[in-house]
């Protein structure tokens, strides 16, 4: 982006000179809320057809003030405008350049504020953001569907305090990311439902003695219900100094990206020495610049911490807006780099860990000695004895002490015969317990939600056909 140096621009009316340079360049937000000029012209060719309605604006007028914003629009695209600092935001820069080469363009700012207009310009782009963020929770989650299905018969120790606990598919594991990413796409849509209302015509804080048609403006900008009913804010004082709907997409983006974090946690766990369940591809990791052996999980490292990030984005806004008085403050203008921020980081944390998925390879050998070990079976085995009649709280004891015997003797729970089991006690079968087939557990664990055999399918099958259906916004409905 192209910013020219403050310079000091005289002002008219009430002040006799303008901002100092150090004190404009400290008020400056065009080095940031340039972001929302495709929002700042849509709203102003809103705004426009609307003065022309109610004849504040000629057809002529009209006509002038749309090509002018348009062929803007294009410089900005094109990378040809200049902006100025001086000029000090987005809504300023564009709105002088158009005066400058359409006098009507004097006539635009009629009945608007930019407490309104930034008000405005905000939930625009929060609509085309969230849109591209469900895409990219979307993607995410065909990635982690993509690697559960290349990989279905492979089965892991499932962790609880970071201790092996019970068999789990791998396919499984991945699925519990891919339910958290739709719950975080189900409340930036959410948010969404409560944010695409207009606030236009609420002026700087009291609306307009002009006759302004709102509910034209809402229509022109999407601001509709499901009937197509225009959506107006309903209090012009709450409307000009309302974030909710930032800090509302930010706590999004702050859990969206704790469960990113999460995952990024895993991975590196995954492939470190001590797991090594799971290769990343070169292009996803990066050398070490002293030990030539090392080969470090640098993107899922990374996303961990960005979400420090998002979290203290969080932070900074609830605390920005905690001791505002009514209405508009100029404290609010830093609202812009948190959002922008958040947004920007949650994004490419969502892009890069889907990136770094499809080219992960799963180390089908490493999983499965991992997954034999019977211990992980201990629960099967108080199951079975459940069965035979004995009160579960027994049954766990009896296992535990069968436990304590394996470990005794140096044997795992499986080469244990009939003899050890019935030492530690006559309770336990004459026969053989079959619970260590691996196999035969997993298929036995058919409840909804579990990670059984014809579970887990069932699963990957219908989050693939949600996903096919394109984003995650589709996939959320089913
Ligand atoms: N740059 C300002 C912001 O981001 C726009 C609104 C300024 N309004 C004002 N009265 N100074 O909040």
């Amino acid at each position: 982006m192209n910013v020219s140096l403050p310079t000091v621009v005289s002002r008219s009316g009430r002040f006799a000179a303008g901002p100092s340079q150090d004190v404009a360049a400290f008020s400056e937000s065009i080095s940031f809320d340039w972001r929302l000029w495709r929002q700042d012209i849509r709203g102003s060719l809103a705004h426009a057809g609307m003065l022309a309605r109610i004849d504040v604006l000629s057809a002529d007028e009209l006509t002038a003030i749309s090509a002018g914003l348009t062929e803007i629009g294009a410089e900005i695209e094109a990378g040809t405008f200049s902006w100025n600092s001086a000029l000090e935001d987005v809504h300023m820069n564009i709105e002088s350049e158009l005066t400058r080469r359409v006098p009507a363009g004097a006539k635009l700012h009629t009945a608007r504020s930019r407490n309104d207009q930034v008000a405005l310009d905000v939930r625009l782009w929060l609509r085309d953001e969230v849109a591209s963020v469900l895409d990219d929770i979307g993607a995410l989650q065909i990635a982690l569907v993509g690697l559960g299905e290349r990989y279905p018969a492979v089965i892991v120790p499932g962790y609880t305090h970071l201790q092996r606990a019970q068999p789990v598919y791998w396919a499984h594991h991945l699925l519990a990311y891919v339910e958290m990413l739709a719950r975080d796409a189900g409340r930036f849509i959410d948010g969404r439902e409560r944010f695409n209302v207009c606030p236009l015509g609420s002026g700087a804080i009291a609306g307009s003695t002009l006759p302004l048609d709102r509910e034209f403006v809402a229509r022109e900008l999407g601001f509709v219900d499901a009937a197509g009913h225009p959506r107006l804010t309903q209090n012009s004082m709450d409307a000009v100094s309302d974030r909710d709907f930032i800090v509302e997409f930010c706590s999004a983006a702050a859990l969206a990206s704790v469960h990113l974090s999460r995952l990024a946690e895993d991975v590196i766990l995954w492939v470190s020495s001590e797991f090594n369940f799971l290769r990343l591809s070169d292009a996803y990791t990066t050398g070490s610049s002293l030990m030539p052996q090392k080969k470090n999980p640098d993107v899922a490292e990374l996303t961990r911490g960005k979400t420090g990030r998002v979290v203290g984005n969080l932070t900074a806004l609830l605390v920005l807006l905690k001791g505002l008085p009514m209405t508009y403050n100029r404290d609010l203008q830093e609202d812009k780099e948190r959002l922008f921020d958040s947004a920007a980081t949650l994004r490419g944390c969502l892009r890069l860990m889907a990136g770094m998925l499809e080219q992960a390879e799963v180390r089908t050998e490493v999983c499965a000695r991992a997954a034999a070990d019977a211990q992980l079976l201990a629960t099967d085995l108080a199951d079975h004895l459940v069965v035979q009649g004995i009160p579960f709280r027994e049954a766990h004891h009896l296992v535990g002490a069968v436990v304590a015997y394996a470990e005794g003797v140096g044997k795992s729970l499986d080469q244990l015969s009939v003899e050890d089991y019935q030492r530690v006690s006559p309770k336990f079968p004459s026969s053989s317990p079959t619970v260590f087939d691996l196999g035969q557990a997993m298929a036995r664990r058919n409840l909804v939600g579990a990670p059984g055999t014809e579970q887990v399918q069932r699963q990957l099958s219908l989050w693939r056909a949600r996903l096919s259906t394109v984003s995650g916004e589709m996939g959320l409905e089913i």
